[in-house]
């Protein structure tokens, strides 16, 4: 009865039918089939999704026929045209989940239709490209929102509640490591990752847990990587990174974080990803290790393989609920449903003349607002540039932000003459 036209009705759209539609936003789109969304703000509110749009839409017409009840009926747009079909559809927000590279095409045509926004991470690769999308959604009056999962992350929020409340004091330096298995290289990604590499990927997870976590102001990033497995050892293609980035705090004091990634781990690792933190205070040390919570699990002929021995059962996991209902659940799918109570807050949360209010209120949220997203772009966008500088022969470049020749800097070794990559500040006490 979710769906009754006697409810307000968010409408949404999905661009991008990948390996993420799969693991959170189709549990979350059935579960509002299912269920809506209720709150005493805006009352209950139906989710339909209405239509989708991705390349070639095999993957859209093999999940419709999986799917059976567990969702309604949904247009299917594929090829060049397909974002554009989507956007005539009559949705109320759109979640793009393309490949990288190809984000911010299509969240600028989402913006452009005055639809709202939910961007997979890393929202896009460029702080002009950052600045355009904002600019769009506050002209356009909507919210441009991205995904951040981590956040979310019982462990990651007890962290930041440790350091909001003073318990962790001063954060000097730290470490995390995400490596994902060679499947993803391999053959999941095949399609799109030449020239790619694993830190934009999901460094940016991490990047983004310590900028929101800690604050300050990004200063410097530097970056290396291995290259060999996926693709030629001196090609384009990335196999591991590892980058640095350095923080300055209110206090004038420096913090220093680490972050090695890769997608070539062995198939048979014990779990899907190995995640694992460490932040180092003045008064304290967290270790936190996300794969290993507690569970080891061992079934003769499916482990490591079809079922890892360490299952993260926070993020997204199938159970069987003590009640007897089947479910998939976790972090990675309440993110999307915080999202959807945000946008139905400012459609359905009170009067007309008060919706630039909530609209306002809403886009203030930095745990996921694109405009937030500032520091966390510009380490993206560094990570990228010296990548691409030691594919093209110039390893060992530093980017710096807010530096007296622009907003983030490129320093080759040898060249006389640093790169203005963004010239405008990065941080808004930057320049
Ligand atoms: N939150 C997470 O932990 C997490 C995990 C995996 C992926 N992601 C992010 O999700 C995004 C997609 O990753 P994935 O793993 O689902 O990738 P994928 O390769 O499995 O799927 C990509 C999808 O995008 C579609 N697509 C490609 N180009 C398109 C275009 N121009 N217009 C419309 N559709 C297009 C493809 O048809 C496919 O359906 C990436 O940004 C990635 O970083 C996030």
């Amino acid at each position: 009865m979710s769906n009754s036209p006697h409810y307000p009705t968010l409408r949404a759209g999905m661009i991008g039918m990948g390996m993420i539609f799969d693991e959170t936003y189709r549990p979350f789109f059935e579960r509002v089939h299912a269920e809506g969304i209720f709150d005493r703000r805006f009352g209950e509110v139906s989710v339909p999704l209405i239509a989708v749009a991705s390349r070639t839409g095999v993957r859209a017409e093999k999940y419709r026929a999986q799917a059976g009840g567990k969702i309604g009926a949904f247009q299917s747009f594929s090829g060049e045209d397909s974002v554009a079909q989507l956007l005539n559809s009559g949705a109320h927000f759109a979640c793009v989940a393309t490949p990288d590279d190809r984000h911010f095409e299509a969240a600028r045509a989402v913006l452009q239709a005055g639809v709202h926004l939910l961007i997979e991470k890393p929202s896009v690769l460029s702080l002009a490209q950052l600045d355009e999308l904002v600019a769009l959604a506050r002209s356009k009056g909507v919210l441009a929102k991205v995904v951040y999962h981590k956040l979310l992350d019982p462990d990651h929020k007890k962290l930041r509640t440790l350091v909001v409340d003073g318990v962790l004091q001063h954060v000097n330096n730290g470490y995390c490591s995400l490596l994902e298995p060679k499947s993803i290289s391999g053959g999941q990604f095949a399609e799109w990752i030449t020239g790619r590499n694993p830190g934009t990927y999901v460094a940016v997870h991490y990047i983004k847990l310590i900028d929101f976590t800690f604050g300050g102001r990004l200063k410097t990033i530097t970056a290396t990587g291995q290259r060999g497995l996926v693709g030629d050892k001196a090609g384009p293609t990335w196999d591991s990174c590892q980058m640095r980035m350095i923080y300055e705090y209110d206090s004038g004091r420096e913090a220093a974080f680490d972050i090695h990634t890769s997608w070539v781990t062995p198939d048979n690792f014990p779990g899907y990803v190995e995640q694992e933190v460490q932040f180092r205070f003045d008064n304290g040390v967290w270790n936190g290790h996300s794969r290993k919570r507690g569970v080891e699990c061992t079934v003769e002929g499916r482990t490591p393989f079809t079922l890892k021995n360490t299952m993260n059962n926070h993020y997204n996991g199938s159970f069987m609920e003590p009640w007897g209902e089947r479910s998939q659940r976790g972090y990675g799918i309440e993110v999307l449903e915080r999202f959807a109570r945000e946008a139905a807050w400012v459609e359905f949360g009170g009067s007309e003349a008060d919706r630039p209010a909530r609209l306002a209120n809403i886009n203030a949220l930095a745990y996921n607002d694109l405009e937030a997203d500032r520091q966390t772009v510009a380490a993206v966008a560094g990570l990228e540039a010296i990548l691409d500088r030691q594919y093209h022969g110039q390893p060992d470049c530093v980017v710096r932000v807010d530096d007296p020749a622009g907003g983030l800097v490129l320093y080759s070794p040898g060249d006389a003459v640093p790169t203005v990559l963004y010239a405008p500040p990065v941080s808004p006490k930057g320049g």
